[in-house]
């Protein structure tokens, strides 16, 4: 396995193997490797030669200083993680400086009213954050394909926006959600719970479920009403938001339009940890 600390060595040696028609897939993370992040790579395996995993804990994302600072950091294990499952993958996992050359600011990014929906509405600049890391990975690595989770669902639509306004020559591939067996979404922040705040969080996969099944025949209204009223059995989950809206413009559903594709999105904090799932509702 090949592990690469700044982007010059990255460059050339991805350039060293350019001439072998190889296909580069690539998949970012920020590290704290999980079978989430895993299935991805299995995902990339099976339509490239080359795969590529970078391992960046981005700063200019982070709207909340304490976040960062708790960010779980486990480069050795993540590594082993990889390692174990698949060994020529290439790791990227650069310093914040070899990226940022000490201007750790985001590039402000415009994806069309994308973000300002949801996670956009509350945290402020997270998605110019995200877009500035991912096009400066993507300008690095170059890959053909890449690879994000809809677990991020929001992330992914805009990164799939960015990819066409900026024409960048890269395939954006959605990958489906995976789960704890109690069907909690796999996250690198789940390993800040306590045994039993995992546990309960149970309810959040088991909620949008319940909302997935009343939208056939109940309003968005009335299932937002339902989801808060759930939560309030549970007072160590608060709930940030929950909303119904179409795939698409990401825009909240008020009348049901049956050409369109909608979702459910959460956001709950557990005491001051933050966890977000979302369910194709039809
Ligand atoms: P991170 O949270 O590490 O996630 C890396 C990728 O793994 C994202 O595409 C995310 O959607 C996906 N992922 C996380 N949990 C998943 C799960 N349970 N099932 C399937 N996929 C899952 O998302 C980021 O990092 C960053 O914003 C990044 C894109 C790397 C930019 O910094």
């Amino acid at each position: 396995m090949l592990i690469f600390n700044t982007q010059i060595e990255l460059v050339s040696h991805l350039k060293s193997i350019s001439e072998q028609n190889n296909v580069i897939g690539f998949v970012p993370t920020m590290g704290a490797l999980h079978e989430g992040h895993l299935s991805l790579i299995s995902k990339a395996a099976l339509n490239n030669s080359i795969i590529v995993v970078s391992i960046f804990i981005n700063p200019t994302q982070f709207n909340n200083a304490e976040d960062l600072a708790k960010y779980p950091k486990t480069l050795d294990k993540d590594i082993e993680k990889i390692k174990t499952v698949f060994d020529t993958v290439i790791v990227f996992a650069p310093s914040v400086e070899d990226i940022y050359h000490g201007k750790t600011v985001s590039q402000h990014f415009d994806f069309d009213g994308l973000e300002n929906q949801m996670e956009g509405k509350f945290r402020p600049g997270h998605f110019d954050g995200v877009g500035t890391i991912v096009k400066r990975l993507f300008e690095i690595v170059n890959p053909h394909n890449a690879y994000f989770g809809e677990k991020d669902f929001q992330q992914l639509q805009i990164i799939k926006k960015m990819v066409e306004k900026c024409n960048i020559p890269v395939n954006v591939i959605g990958c489906p959600i995976h789960r704890e067996p109690n069907g909690l979404a796999m996250s690198s922040r789940n390993e800040r719970l306590t045994i039993e705040e995992r546990k309960e969080a149970a309810i959040i996969y088991k909620t949008i479920m319940q909302a997935r099944k009343m939208f056939p025949v109940k309003s968005a209204q009335d299932i937002s009403e339902y989801v808060i009223n759930t939560f309030k059995n549970h007072p160590n989950f608060v709930v940030e938001y929950f909303e119904i809206a179409d795939e698409v413009a990401l825009l909240p559903c008020i009348r049901k339009n049956k050409s369109k594709k909608y979702r459910a999105f959460i956001a709950v904090f557990v005491n001051k940890i933050r966890l977000i799932d979302t369910i194709s509702l039809n």
